[in-house]
């Protein structure tokens, strides 16, 4: 518990120095330098176009394109329901430096209503003041068929524990982790909310995760029909990358009617 609250905490300070941090850290040797097979945690480099559906937010939180107006991020990543013209998406590249990147300004925010209550849903939309142009949509799991299996999850959060924020998007594969294997491993894990949250992670092997500054982002897998589908919303983790300590995501499928309600009203 302790160690959740503080990384949530340490999120907020990290996007209070995001935008300095991640000039900063744009301009350095030492990232350009660094080994495309090393990162988010474990990870590698996406490919430019390889995941069109992919969001930055200019809190230092990820998304996705639920409509070409709409973005589905984490309720974390928000302070509340309502007009808001603060926020910054930008889409299209996965290098965020990219002079081909589309930056369009949020006009409102809608925060889930039960977000921080025993039933949890850290998910929020966020609504652009115009559509993006070409990008493809990233459509949500509507039952539970598929949360289960390897997912993958992409973000320019940190890739290291206590790391920078990155320039050029990462991705990896985490497998599933069930509730009841999730919520034995100590630490926050207890308290999970299995209706709400699902697991993913290398269990003993650690590893391979999502970070601070990737959450919000999707975590994703293939449909029957072998189009990606988004099961989840990366929400929380004891550090990053640990033996023992998986990410939790929001599990979309339980707030996919919610979702698409709210999105109508926007
Ligand atoms: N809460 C973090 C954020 O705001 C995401 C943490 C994800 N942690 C993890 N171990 N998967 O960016």
């Amino acid at each position: 518990m302790a160690t959740k609250r503080w990384f949530t905490l340490l999120r907020n300070v990290t996007t209070a120095v995001a935008a300095v941090a991640v000039a900063a850290s744009f301009a350095t040797p030492a990232i350009a330098a660094q080994p495309p097979s090393t990162d988010v945690v474990g990870g590698t480099r996406a490919a430019q176009g390889e995941f069109p559906f992919m969001v930055r937010l200019s809190m230092g939180c990820g998304g996705a394109l639920y409509t070409k107006q709409i973005v589905l991020t984490a309720a974390h990543c928000v302070s509340r329901t309502g007009a808001n013209t603060s926020i910054t998406a930008t889409v299209g590249v996965v290098d965020l430096q990219s002079s081909s990147a589309q930056k369009i300004r949020s006009t409102y925010v809608y925060q889930s209503p039960t977000y921080g209550t025993s039933t949890g849903g850290d998910w929020a939309l966020i609504k652009l003041a115009s559509p993006v142009s070409g990008l493809s949509t990233l459509p949500i799991a509507t039952t539970t068929a598929y949360n289960s299996g390897t997912f993958t999850v992409a973000g320019w959060g940190a890739a290291t524990e206590g790391g920078a924020q990155q320039r050029y998007l990462l991705k990896a594969t985490v497998p599933f982790v069930s509730d009841a294997t999730c919520q034995a491993q100590g630490g926050s894990y207890p308290d999970l909310i299995p209706s709400a949250e699902i697991c993913a992670g290398n269990l003993t092997a650690g590893g391979v995760d999502t970070c601070q500054g990737d959450s919000g982002g999707p975590m994703f897998r293939r449909d029957a029909n072998n189009a990606w589908i988004q099961v989840g919303i990366v929400s929380w983790g004891d550090g990053c990358a640990r033996p023992h300590a998986p990410g939790v995501y929001t599990e979309v499928s339980t707030f996919a009617s919610k979702i698409a309600a709210a999105a109508a009203t926007l």
